[in-house]
């Protein structure tokens, strides 16, 4: 991609969801919005086959790549690949609370350590020409204000991070699951607010329960841009309304039909390299979410998926099931094409009622 559009939508980096194939279905739905890989730690980088981690279709830029680690030289030797590949940034993780992650001495309890953060930054900056940025929370335990905050930002600002993924909430590192980090802290908003009017010149990003485009991009005004999880990987076709929303590019929206038929043709690339076929078809379980026939799909996608000699056609299969669980809008004798165009008909006053209800 020649030129690079801004963060002002993004997507977020999730473990064991933003794969390269769930990347490659949300590109297919929106042209602008920014993805993350999933955390990829220095060790596992480094252990070898990067290509197993860092393999992805062309295109999905901009594309960013999420590294968990905390000692500078590793995070240094991952960055450069990182560039190599052709990722248009490398985003370190400082907001994972989970019990792995912390006995790694990485992840949110690096927020203790805002000196460490900026040595690993200047590293990786010292080694590459894509931005270097960091995902992180408000605070950990007891580390939770903002003095600590906006000590923690300007420390690692310093040394060369100019941008910011804030996590609305805190995270408490003992006692509370990863899910109830997610959860359990309440969000804070205005605190991300506060930070961007004490250091403007930075970009930050607002993460955390946003759940719709219309709340985000409120949530996000005075702000650099909104970064969306779990609305996103639930409910792949609300990145629909993304490019036009934040982008003001007018382009059509993709239909949902002709979304599946683009991403088989990567998930066929797929299937004849080896890739499992459940690995292809789990993105796409709730793309028709909020419509009539969402959950005909996603049975038959989930109950043929792991039949023996399943390939693609059970894709196929599944969309026939969505289309028939369809109540045409015009009469009961409609034939299959009438049928088929009121699917696409009622695509769009179901996407209004989902909007809202959500
Ligand atoms: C299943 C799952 C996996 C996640 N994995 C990561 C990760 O690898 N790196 C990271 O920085 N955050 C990870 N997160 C946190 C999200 O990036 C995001 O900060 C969080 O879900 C809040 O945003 P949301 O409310 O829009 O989902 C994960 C969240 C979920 C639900």
């Amino acid at each position: 991609m020649d030129r690079l559009p801004p963060r002002r939508f993004c997507v977020a980096p999730m473990l064991d969801c933003t794969d390269r194939h769930a990347r490659h279905l949300m590109r297919l739905i929106s042209r602008h919005a920014w993805l993350y890989t999933e955390m990829v730690t220095t060790g596992a980088l480094l252990r070898g086959q990067p290509e197993r981690w860092l393999t992805y279709s062309a295109i999905q830029h901009p594309l960013a790549l999420q590294l968990g680690g905390s000692d500078p030289a590793a995070l240094a030797r991952c960055a450069i690949p990182a560039q190599a590949w052709g990722y248009d940034e490398v985003n370190l993780n400082v907001g994972c609370p989970s019990d792995r992650v912390q006995g790694g001495q990485f992840g949110a309890c690096l927020m203790a350590e805002p000196a460490r953060v900026a040595d690993c930054v200047a590293a990786m900056a010292a080694v590459v020409r894509i931005p270097v940025t960091v995902k992180t929370r408000l605070g950990i335990d007891d580390l939770d204000n903002d003095a600590h905050l906006h000590h923690f930002v300007a420390t690692v600002a310093a040394a060369g991070c100019r941008t910011f993924i804030i996590h609305a909430r805190k995270a408490w590192l003992k006692g509370l699951s990863p899910h109830e980090n997610r959860t359990v802290p309440p969000l804070q908003y205005e605190r991300v607010h506060r930070l961007k009017a004490a250091m403007p010149d930075l970009e930050i990003i607002l993460n955390g329960g946003l759940t719709d485009l219309d709340a985000a991009r409120v949530a996000g005004e005075g702000l650099d841009g909104v970064m969306l999880g779990r609305a996103i990987y639930d409910s792949p076709y609300r990145l629909a309304g993304v490019d036009a929303c934040f982008y003001g590019d007018a382009h059509p929206v993709p239909d949902r039909v002709d979304v599946v038929h683009a991403y088989g043709v990567h998930a066929q690339g797929e299937l004849t390299s080896g890739t499992p076929l459940n690995a292809l078809t789990r993105p796409l379980l709730g793309l028709f979410n909020g419509l009539p026939g969402a959950r005909a799909f996603r049975r038959h996608l989930s109950e043929q998926v792991c039949r023996p000699g399943a390939g693609w056609a059970v894709v196929e299969h599944a969309l026939a099931a969505f289309c028939r669980a369809d109540v045409p809008v015009q009469s009961a004798s409609s034939g299959s094409g009438e049928r088929f165009q009121s699917r696409r008909l009622g695509e769009t006053a179901g996407e209004t009622e989902w909007e809202r209800s959500y």
